[in-house]
Formats: C-alpha cells, sequence, structure tokens
C-alpha cells in the first residue's frame, strides 16, 4: 500500500456535512475493492436521455473512483462493466458499450501512467470485437510494469462461466497427470480463476439499490462486506466511496468465528 498524506488531504477538502476523511481510520483501509456500477441506464431515463448518455456519464464516475482508490492507498479495485448476461441488451447498446470501452481506455490511460496503476481484465474477451480487444492488450502492454494499485476490469465476465472455465482447466490437467485428483481444492480453483493471484474483494460497494450479485464475482465475494447504495452509478463520488468505507470499518468480520475483529 501506497499513500501520499498531503495530497490524500487536498483530494479530500471541501468535504460535505455528513462524511470527511477523519470518519475513516487509515490503518484499516480495505485491501481490495470493488464496484458492481449499476444505475447509469436509469440515470440517464430520469433526465429523460438515452440510456446511453449514462453509460458516458458513468465514465467520469469511474476515473473518479479510480483515483480516490489510488488516493486511500487500495491495492486493488475491481469494476463490473459488462457481464456476460449483458450481451441479451440491444445491439445498439451493446455497440455502444462496446465502443465506449476502448475509446476511454485510450483516453484514461495518461492517468494509468501517471498514477502507476497496472491494468487487468476479467472476463473472456476473445469475443469482444477487435477494436475493443485490441485497445485492452495495448492498456495491458503499457502498464504491465507498474507496481502502484491493481485495476482490475471485469468486461464479458460471469462467475458461472469463470468457475466452469477453471474446472475445465483442472479436469485437463488431471487428464494429463499434471494434477492429481486430490490435489484439487481451493487454491486449485482460485488459481485458475480469472483473479488468479488478486486477495479476495474486502469491500463490495453496489450502486442503484439493487441487492443481487448478479453473476458477480460468485466464489471470491465468500466473506466481503457489502455496501448497497441507492445513488445511481454516475453520481457515485469520492465522499459515497468514502461512505461505504465508513461502512466497511464498523462491521465486526468473523469469517465463520466468534471473535469480531
Ligand atoms: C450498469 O448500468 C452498466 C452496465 C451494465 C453496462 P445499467 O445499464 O444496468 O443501468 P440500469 O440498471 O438499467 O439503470
Ligand atoms: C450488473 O448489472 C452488471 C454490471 C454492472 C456490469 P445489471 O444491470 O446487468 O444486473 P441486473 O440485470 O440488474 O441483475
Ligand atoms: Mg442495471
Amino acid at each position: 500500500m501506497q499513500r501520499d498524506i498531503q495530497k490524500l488531504k487536498a483530494y479530500f477538502a471541501d468535504a460535505p456535512a455528513d462524511i470527511s476523511l477523519d470518519d475513516v481510520d487509515l490503518e484499516r483501509i480495505p485491501s481490495h475493492v470493488s464496484l458492481i456500477m449499476d444505475g447509469t441506464g436509469r440515470w440517464a431515463q430520469a433526465r429523460g436521455l438515452d440510456r446511453s448518455r449514462g453509460h458516458v456519464a458513468g465514465v467520469d464516475s469511474l476515473r473518479e473512483a479510480v483515483t480516490t482508490s489510488v488516493r486511500l492507498g487500495i491495492d486493488v479495485l475491481s469494476a463490473y462493466a459488462f457481464s456476460t448476461e449483458n450481451w441479451k441488451r440491444p445491439q445498439r447498446e451493446v455497440n455502444l458499450l462496446m465502443h465506449l470501452f476502448a475509446t476511454t481506455l485510450v483516453k484514461e490511460l495518461p492517468l494509468f501512467h501517471q498514477e502507476n496503476v497496472r491494468l487487468r481484465f476479467l472476463g473472456d474477451l476473445d469475443a469482444l470485437p477487435k477494436e475493443t480487444r485490441d485497445v485492452f492488450q495495448r492498456g495491458l502492454d503499457e502498464t504491465a510494469g507498474y507496481d502502484g494499485m491493481t485495476f482490475a476490469l471485469a468486461v464479458n465476465y460471469g462467475s458461472r462461466a469463470e468457475i466452469a472455465r477453471a474446472a475445465r482447466l483442472i479436469a485437463a490437467d488431471v487428464a494429463s497427470g499434471a494434477l492429481a485428483p486430490e490435489d484439487v481444492d481451493v487454491d486449485a480453483i482460485s488459481g485458475r480463476l480469472y483473479t488468479a493471484g488478486l486477495p479476495d474483494p474486502d469491500l463490495l460497494i453496489r450502486t442503484s439499490g439493487e441487492l443481487r450479485l448478479s453473476n458477480y464475482l460468485l466464489w471470491q465475494l465468500a466473506y466481503t462486506e457489502m455496501y448497497v447504495t441507492d445513488t445511481l452509478w454516475p453520481d457515485f463520488d469520492r465522499w459515497e466511496y468514502l461512505r461505504g468505507v465508513r461502512a466497511f470499518q464498523g462491521r465486526g468480520r468473523r469469517y465463520g468465528g466468534v471473535v469480531s475483529s
């Protein structure tokens, strides 16, 4: 964890009445924060705009969430951008999202360079349009050497497909003799998920009030603390993020044991 206290204080100046940096314990910042960025369509519809305008507005919130995470010294930020089920949406909306992912990444790469952020993707990228895949690969290549925060974007991600893929990889290793059936344990599975090598999320934030996981990180969220806010994703800002961290710090994580930490 790296954190610049001066930058952190300046970033969280001008606090609203109900929350400030003083409300969180900087010694207990979650290591991995994960976001389900939901409610962008409703945000636009509430303004009489096309849903796509909400997706575009959501980019600003994600940029702010990345910066907030870096300032707080979060090790890993992950975010759900497109699910395996989102292909069911109208073709026009799907196309727009795929194009938005590509153009946004190109535009935001300087931020990753500036903040030493390493990029990673969760999901099956093979199914994405070439434009999007190429830009994602460029992002991976350009940030591979960075050792600050890891930013993992879930695109064409579905937890069930991810677990089925891990099972296939294990089956192949068992069939080839590389892995013994009795060695198929929790680590063997974790190591074959898209999140291999990342810590499980400590805090999951879902916007727009929906109380469900929508096929997101079902395995990895086993003991994650959840914070659901009614705020729609385009309205999510550093202060709402801080409210989530404050809620997280108020929880007693027991992992099935009896001692409250
Ligand atoms: C989440 O917002 C973003 C994506 C799934 C791409 P939605 O598009 O689901 O917005 P709502 O939930 O319909 O408001
Ligand atoms: C979850 O949101 C997926 C993303 C945020 C990318 P959805 O809007 O697709 O989820 P449901 O359909 O409300 O469960
Ligand atoms: Mg939604």
